[in-house]
């Protein structure tokens, strides 16, 4: 068994796990019955911004994936992961991983639309790798327009409103960009500023879900440092990038973290979501 399945069965293990001193952060489900429909008025709305299609298209991101495989291991993705939320009454997670290049934003904003296309589902995706910031482009969200992102919020050179978009035709998602790459990720990220705007995110729970897209654990400490503020952490893993002692690594960190679930992409395995699975 590899590495990764090692890791993706320990996962699933642990949610099956009955809660004990040692895991308290995993507790089974304790009531079947579903939250509370939210009453879409009372959801506050941001800037308007259009997505371009054209990159949205060449990017895979949805409503604009065809693969079969894909778009039914993103359904399976956004089903557990809601599932682990509530369970556990958790709002917020980040989305990480060991090294660059295993999928951690291309999960993120995925898994963010595919929410947000449940009828009930609001959320929030915050781009939260400040040294490689990607979600704006991957989407399209063109910074010529003169649009402020979130170092700009951390720097005190615009308010929560100002970095906050709404796409179009994606009505229950709002998108906090970064348009501005800096150096020292993780003084901002333990920021009084930064504090601030958890915040205002927090504010707006239980109504919207917070996904923060962030960079890999092995890679700076910028995930250690902003750890405390989230209520669990999504692992991604690719097959042929993500190396065996890369994810001991990243496991070795992630242990005082509560992990919901880790997602193995790029897989190879030819099974019910040929290109994503997920923990079962
Ligand atoms: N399952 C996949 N199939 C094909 N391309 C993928 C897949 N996952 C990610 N990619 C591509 O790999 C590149 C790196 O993905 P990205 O999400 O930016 O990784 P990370 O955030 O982990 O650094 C991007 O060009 C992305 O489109
Ligand atoms: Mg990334």
């Amino acid at each position: 068994m590899s590495i990764i399945e090692e890791a993706v069965r320990k996962t699933a293990e642990r949610h099956q796990r009955p809660a004990s001193p040692e895991h308290p952060g995993n507790r089974p489900r304790l009531r079947r019955v579903p939250p509370p429909a939210v009453d879409a008025a009372s959801v506050r709305r941001f800037q308007p911004v259009t997505l371009e299609r054209a990159v949205l298209e060449e990017n895979h991101i949805l409503p604009h994936i065809t693969d079969p495989g894909a778009l039914r291991a993103y359904k399976i993705l956004r089903t557990r992961m809601l599932r682990r939320l509530e369970a556990n009454q958790w709002y917020s997670f980040a989305v990480t991983g060991a090294t660059a290049g295993e999928g951690k934003t291309l999960t993120s904003i995925n898994l963010a639309m595919a929410l947000a296309q449940d009828s009930n589902t609001w959320v929030f995706l915050v781009d939260l790798d400040l040294q490689r910031p990607k979600v704006a482009d991957y989407i399209g969200l063109n910074k010529s327009l003169g649009e402020r992102g979130l170092t700009d919020f951390l720097l005190g050179d615009a308010t929560f409103e100002q970095i906050i978009y709404s796409p179009g035709g994606i009505e229950r998602l709002a998108v906090i960009p970064n348009f501005q790459a800096v150096a020292n990720a993780s003084e901002l990220l333990t920021s009084p500023r930064m504090d601030e705007l958890v915040r205002a995110l927090e504010a707006e729970a239980p109504r919207r879900i917070v996904i923060f897209d962030m960079p890999p654990v092995l890679a700076s400490d910028d995930v250690l440092a902003f750890a405390p503020q989230v209520d669990g952490m999504l692992l991604v893993v690719a097959e042929g990038i993500t190396s065996r002692d890369a994810l001991r690594g990243a496991k070795e960190l992630l242990q005082e973290m509560n992990l919901l679930g880790v997602v193995l992409n790029r897989s190879e395995a030819q099974e019910e979501a040929a290109y994503y699975s997920y923990a079962r």
